[in-house]
């Protein structure tokens, strides 16, 4: 894995996610409460593959994040989109070390 920082977390600001710009792309960061009990940190694409609204303004219920135009959902473990799977959205492994937050953006 290629680890990339992207920020720290203590200044990252969720509303309920927080955009970041990393190289060429937008990449949507979410947090999200493990099985264990843990805040854990989700990233996927920004932008939303229907008509680009930016998913880091979207709700999120049950684990997806809505879409604040148009209401499709996306799963921020996997991407999966409730439309079709032609429209699901990359995922990215995340880490913090500290406060820095890392993303791995290789696929
Ligand atoms: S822009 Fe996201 S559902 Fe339409």
């Amino acid at each position: 894995m290629t680890w990339t920082p992207i920020g720290n977390k203590s200044a990252m600001r969720f509303e309920p996610g927080h955009a970041v710009r990393v190289q060429d792309r937008w990449i949507a960061v979410f947090r999200q409460q493990g099985a264990d009990g843990a805040e854990h940190l989700l990233a996927i694409d920004n932008a939303c593959p229907h008509a680009s609204a930016p998913l880091c303004d979207g709700a999120v219920l049950e684990g997806k994040v809505v879409c604040s135009l148009h209401l499709w959902q996306f799963d921020l473990r996997t991407g999966a989109c409730d439309v079709g799977t032609q429209w699901n959205v990359r995922t990215y492994p995340v880490r913090v070390r500290g406060d820095e937050v890392e993303i791995d953006l290789v696929p």
